[in-house]
């Protein structure tokens, strides 16, 4: 994501360093680094760019980015947004080392228009699913993907047990508000804490994944522990990280990115080469590990999962 900000403020670093050239200087800086910083990072994960144990055994596989190879465990987990960690793609790694705070138990509130609301702590949340790795194309407003095996659920199947009644129209999505744990809530850069939303049709399609993990091991901070949302189809931002609050609206959602820019991001930001972002063209996109840019597919290359639910909807006008 980009922040317009004034003559005054640094530019973002992704703004000045093209992708590759970043990630080729973080493998140098994790080789160097290794040694140094073995002791502060997770269990099973001292050597950048190698897969640990995985923690989810016996998962049911779903491959929807068909024979393309997954970007791997170092791009996925060092270049992240995440602006409660701040505004660079490198922040996170690095501010989001020790979040959750694991003392404080995670819990997600249900609610709104729905029969069957509750406080759940996040094992109690996830244990009545089936963990399934979803690889999944995720491309970001921005110009550049990845290929990101998750581990996660259908968001469908937790809604079915919340039990939406008919004034039920969309769902909407918050982010843990915890300057403490969150340094970059400190600055205001955005309306926090993050929301998002989704219609209902849309949370409710196959596609749509809350994840817990990633190539088999919980996920890490950077990447929106304990529990984000995962919606291929949409511009990356729609995907929600570390998630305390899924409730049920009548009304459209008014999400974070909408406040900040509403001319720039708008609800749906579904994938669509054809509309561009006002200040530059969403046809083309770059992804992590390769060279030459690609051309960008209709709706991320889910068209056939999704299209029909914007039939009847003029996509240039709802973007
Ligand atoms: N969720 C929260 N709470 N805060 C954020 O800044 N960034 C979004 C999305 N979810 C963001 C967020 C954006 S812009 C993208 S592209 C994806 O997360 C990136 O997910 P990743 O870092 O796991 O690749």
């Amino acid at each position: 994501m980009l922040i317009r900000k004034n003559k005054h403020s640094e530019p973002l670093e992704s703004e000045v360093t093209d992708h590759q050239v970043y990630l080729n200087r973080r493998q140098f800086l994790n080789t160097s680094a290794t040694i140094a910083t073995a002791t502060m990072l997770p269990m099973g994960l001292a050597v950048a760019g190698k897969e640990a144990e995985p923690t989810f055994t016996d998962l049911v596989k779903s491959d929807f980015a068909a024979g393309e190879e997954p970007s791997t465990f170092e791009a996925i987990t060092t270049y992240n947004n995440f602006y409660e960690f701040g505004t660079s793609k490198s922040s996170p790694a690095v501010l989001a080392t020790e979040f959750p705070d694991k003392s404080q138990p995670w819990k997600v509130t249900i609610d709104g228009e729905c029969d069957k609301p509750g406080d759940y702590h996040y094992d109690d949340l996830i244990r009545p699913f089936t963990m399934e790795e979803r690889i999944y194309r995720l491309r970001c407003v921005e110009g550049w993907s990845m290929v990101i095996p998750w581990v996660g659920f259908s968001l469908a199947d937790l809604i079915k047990r919340a039990q939406p009644n008919s004034r039920a129209k969309y769902v909407e999505f918050t982010t843990l508000y915890d300057p403490e744990q969150m340094p970059g809530q400190h600055r205001k850069v955005l309306d926090w804490p993050y929301t998002e939303g989704l219609r209902m049709d849309e949370a409710m399609n196959p596609l749509t994944l809350l994840a817990v993990g990633i190539y088999g091991q919980e996920l890490l901070g950077q990447n929106g522990a304990p529990i984000r949302l995962v919606v291929p189809w949409k511009y990356g931002f729609k995907s929600i990280k570390s998630i305390v609050r899924i409730r049920f609206v009548e009304q459209l959602p008014t999400s974070s990115w909408m406040k900040s820019g509403p001319r720039e991001y708008g609800f749906y930001s579904n994938v669509n080469p054809e509309v561009d972002h006002p200040r530059w063209s969403q046809s083309r996109e770059r992804r992590i590990g390769e060279f030459l840019k690609r051309k960008t597919l209709m709706f991320n290359g889910y068209e056939e999962q999704v299209a029909h639910m914007y039939s009847d909807m003029d996509l240039k006008k709802n973007f």
